[in-house]
């Protein structure tokens, strides 16, 4: 669903939810406990709180539905992580198609002592709302409310192609 004139009145329509009404942001300190013996923080441990925040927006714009992750784009880590950074994660969601939701989480390392923020990574998370009985259901439309929105939609939509390609590639690989 494209950008309207007509915004508020969609906005309070059952069918749509914004981009920014599901958004989320988190902070967390690192601590020794995150890290290996030098201080660099795990990268299982940055993508157990990518996969958390993934999961709250996409709960925020599915409402009542069980949300599970169904995948999660390769990423490299561009940046460390070290113990005493803050770690930031931003969390939108780009693009809806009908139980699938891809979310955008944006990796931040705040040293405190320097207040030098650096973007570690950005992971794209794929998550499907289902029903009490495990079915995938159809989840809000996303109002679309800028042009930057229709961008990261379409892009998210061809993410999503590439992804659902390789599963198919994959699932016949399997049968072969
Ligand atoms: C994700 C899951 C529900 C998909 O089930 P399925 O039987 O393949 O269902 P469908 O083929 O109908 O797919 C449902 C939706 O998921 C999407 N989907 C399924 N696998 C996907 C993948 N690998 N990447 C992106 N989207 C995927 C489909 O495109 C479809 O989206 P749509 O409704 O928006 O069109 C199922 O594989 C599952 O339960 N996986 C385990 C999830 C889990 O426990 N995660 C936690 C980590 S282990």
């Amino acid at each position: 669903m494209i950008n309207t004139n007509n915004t508020t009145e969609i906005q309070n329509s059952k069918t749509g939810k914004t981009v920014r009404e599901s958004e989320g942001e988190t902070t967390l300190v690192m601590l020794p406990s995150d890290a290996n013996p030098l201080g660099n923080v795990f990268g299982g441990i940055i993508l157990k709180h990518v996969d958390l925040i993934a999961g709250l927006v996409a709960k925020r714009h599915a409402g009542h539905a069980n949300i599970v992750t169904a995948s999660m784009d390769s990423m490299t880590f561009a940046k460390p992580v070290y113990i005493g950074n803050a770690l930031i994660l931003k969390a939108r969601i780009n693009y809806v198609k009908r139980s699938s939701m891809e979310v955008e989480v944006n990796i931040e390392a705040e040293d405190l002592n320097k207040s030098q923020k650096v973007l570690t990574g950005t992971a794209y998370v794929t998550l499907v709302a289902l029903d009490e009985k495990g079915k995938p259901i159809e989840v809000p439309k996303l109002i679309l409310q800028n042009i930057e929105e229709e961008e990261r939609f379409l892009e998210g939509e061809n993410r999503m192609q590439t992804r659902l390609k390789n599963r198919e590639i994959k699932k016949r690989q399997k049968e072969n």
